[in-house]
């Protein structure tokens, strides 16, 4: 039987995956947080709003991912026969060591602090010009002038997705990673469509940067892949698809969520317009404000586990609410403010750990160029018609953001 605490914590996880509660969830988890840092749903599964407790959790390599249970229990044991699902579910997101450690290491060179930073010239040169395009155009939709194109050429261009071809991607990617959020017949039938068209395109393109490399990852990783190599062709297209998708999808919610964030805080925005030094801790506000993620995968304890006073027992599941965490008042002072020079606990908007977001550093340099060029290209920028938000609370962002761009500096 479930306890009153359990029935009222179900009713209120069911709000979150409502239209409403997706668009602004904070409400919602106001509400959680009444309960403690964590809560409990009927099935035993544990929920987790406090920010503390999230970030040792995530740290704990304790915890594994054990997503095949959650599939089947949604009605799919067959899951790898379903290319919607096979293409999340069996990518390093979801891999446990030594596999993760395995695939983690093939690319994790490419995505160092180190290596983005050199990638900050040509992350300014593409942002001045899609500025240059939105200039005089009156009115314009953000999402299709900026927040998506700014990461998809970005990641494009590492990965060697060619230019004519990525746009096709933000639909397919869309409708693909849907079953993050939502496991029923109809969501998984439509991601097989739109993974296996991702699936073949990429296939294809591996065949031919093998036959002809080229300077891009794409090329790096078809080189080692292979019988002797350190993954094999179906990881390697699994790869792909979660570095393009990873790489575009969650950097495009940083955007459109940071900038209609600003525009509905004139004071913080003039800030930033005035001091373009504010970009590296206004970045970070944004992260926290209305991350583009805000559930991770689930973890679940292999046996009963200790961690800080708490004993979870064998085969706990957790759910760790990012947005919910980074809104902790414990933590955050007053969290529902926006302060573009907050300073202290880092958002936890890239969780944390093993998993720790591999294009963290190239997420953070695109929303630290974008930012101030956009305000301080646009003196007037302003709303100029209803957000419409995606589909999802894991992948938390906006599908349109009509915004007037007004004089241009
Ligand atoms: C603002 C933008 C971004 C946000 C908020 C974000 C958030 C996250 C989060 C929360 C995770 C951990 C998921 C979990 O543990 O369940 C993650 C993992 C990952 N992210 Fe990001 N991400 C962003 C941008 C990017 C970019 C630009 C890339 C480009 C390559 C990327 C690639 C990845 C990959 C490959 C993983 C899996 C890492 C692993 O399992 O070891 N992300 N991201």
């Amino acid at each position: 039987m479930a306890t009153d605490t359990e029935t009222r914590v179900a009713q209120v996880v069911a709000a979150l995956t409502e239209p409403a509660g997706k668009a602004d969830p904070y409400p919602l988890y106001r509400v959680l947080r009444e309960f403690g840092p964590a809560t409990q749903l009927p099935d035993g599964t544990l929920v987790v709003s406090g920010y503390r407790l999230a970030t040792a959790l995530v740290r704990d390599h304790r915890l594994l991912k054990r997503l095949e249970r959650t599939l089947a229990a949604a009605g799919f044991p067959d899951w790898q026969q379903r290319p919607g699902l096979r293409l999340v579910f069996t990518s390093m997101l979801v891999r446990n060591p030594p596999d993760h450690t395995r695939l983690r290491r093939l690319v994790s060179g490419s995505f160092t602090a180190r290596r983005v930073a050199g990638l900050r010239a040509a992350i300014e040169r593409i942002s001045a010009e899609l500025i240059a395009e939105m200039s005089g155009s009156g009115t314009v939709d953000f999402v299709d002038a900026f927040a998506f194109p700014l990461p998809v050429t970005v990641i494009g261009e590492l990965l060697g997705v060619p230019a004519p071809d990525r746009a096709r991607f933000q639909p397919l990617v869309r409708t693909w990673t849907a079953v993050l959020d939502r496991l029923d017949e109809d969501t998984v039938a439509a991601a097989d469509t739109a993974a296996a068209e991702i699936a073949d395109y990429l296939s294809d393109l591996v065949v031919r940067r093998r036959a002809q490399p080229r300077d891009d990852l794409l090329s790096a990783l078809a080189a080692e892949s292979g019988p002797e190599g350190g993954l094999d062709d179906d990881e390697l297209v699994t790869m792909a698809a979660l570095l393009f998708a990873a790489g575009f999808e969650t950097t495009t919610g940083l955007l459109a969520n940071g900038l209609r964030a600003l525009l509905d805080h004139p004071d913080q925005a003039r800030a930033l317009r005035a001091d373009p030094d504010l970009a590296v801790t206004a970045t970070e506000e944004l992260l926290r404000y209305d991350s583009p993620v805000q559930v991770l995968t689930s973890r679940t304890a292999p046996e009963e586990l200790r961690i800080g006073d708490r004993v979870l027992p064998a085969g706990q599941r957790v759910i760790t609410l990012l947005g919910a965490a980074n809104r902790d008042p414990e933590v955050f002072d007053d969290p529902d403010a926006l302060r573009l020079d907050r300073a202290g606990e880092p958002p936890l908007s890239f969780g944390g750990g093993l998993h720790y977001c591999l294009g963290a550093p190239l997420a953070r340099l695109e929303g630290q160029v974008a930012f101030p060029a956009l305000l301080r290209a646009f003196p007037d920028l302003a709303q100029a018609g209803p957000a419409v938000s995606r589909a999802g609370l894991a992948l938390h962002g906006l599908t349109k953001l009509p915004v007037a761009v007004g004089r241009t500096h």
